[in-house]
């Protein structure tokens, strides 16, 4: 198997290729840890769980974006190359810095309102696919208005905002959208790029839409037929 991996030098990027032999259908993680041990300790990639949890390892595979520790590779010539829209680090690895800082900015943790609250199955059911987020950055690697630079947050944070504020447990609600900006929460194109990539499959799109209809609501966004008219505010 050919691998051609783009890498970081002073000079900036450049691609390097190794040879490797190869039985069955490896992982992306398997073969740059291969690479890693056999030919160039000097290869630079991140990886923690090996077990799709941890979120760290996404990469470019033959242009497409995936979980390194995922994605079994069955072509005999692959091209790896760091997740698009993040700073890159050095070689495949790149700056997630940012991701606790917009949770943050965002407020996207629980915060309980006042008394008890049952939970019956069907809510956790609800919220399955939204909870099961490992806030990887893949769908915002493949989101045009995020990599345009947008105001728009980019769906892996409306993701994380659809799971929280839609737990009935929770007590703040809209206000995370009146503190940030509605703005932040508009822009999405619904070219369907973070649902038909996301490795987790949690339909990051559906949450983006069902979170316009909720900006309808509260009167940001006019809905005419299927379109959507921005009200400047
Ligand atoms: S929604 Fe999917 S692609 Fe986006 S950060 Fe979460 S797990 Fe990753
Ligand atoms: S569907 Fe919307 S949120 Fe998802 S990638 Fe496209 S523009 Fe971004
Ligand atoms: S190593 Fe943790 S998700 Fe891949």
């Amino acid at each position: 198997m050919k691998v051609k991996i783009k890498r970081l030098g002073k000079e900036g990027p450049y691609f390097q290729t190794y040879d490797l032999e190869v039985d069955g259908t490896p992982t992306v993680l398997e073969i740059l840890s291969r690479i890693k041990e056999e030919q160039d300790p000097t290869l630079a990639f991140r990886a923690m769980c090996r077990s799709s949890i941890c979120g760290t390892c996404g990469v470019k595979m033959n242009g497409r974006a995936v979980l390194a520790c995922k994605e079994r590779v069955t072509e005999e010539e692959v091209v790896l190359e760091p997740l698009e829209g993040f700073p890159v680090l050095r070689d495949l690895v790149t700056d997630h810095e940012g991701i606790p800082r917009r949770l943050k900015t965002y407020r996207l943790w629980l915060e309980p309102g006042e008394g008890e609250v049952a939970i019956l199955p069907e809510d956790s059911r609800a919220l399955e696919k939204p909870s099961d987020c490992i806030l990887c950055g893949i769908c915002d690697s493949v989101c045009p208005p995020v990599l345009e630079g947008s105001p728009f947050a980019g769906p892996m944070v409306l993701t994380r905002f659809y799971r929280v504020s839609s737990d009935k447990r929770d007590g703040v609600g809209d206000e995370r959208i009146e503190n940030v900006g509605a703005s932040s929460f508009m822009g999405c194109v619904h070219c369907s790029n973070c649902t038909l990539l996301c490795p987790k499959s949690c339909m990051p799109e559906r949450w983006v839409t069902v979170i316009e209809g909720k900006l309808a609501g509260m009167g940001y966004i006019q809905r005419s037929g299927q379109d959507f008219d921005f009200l400047s505010f």
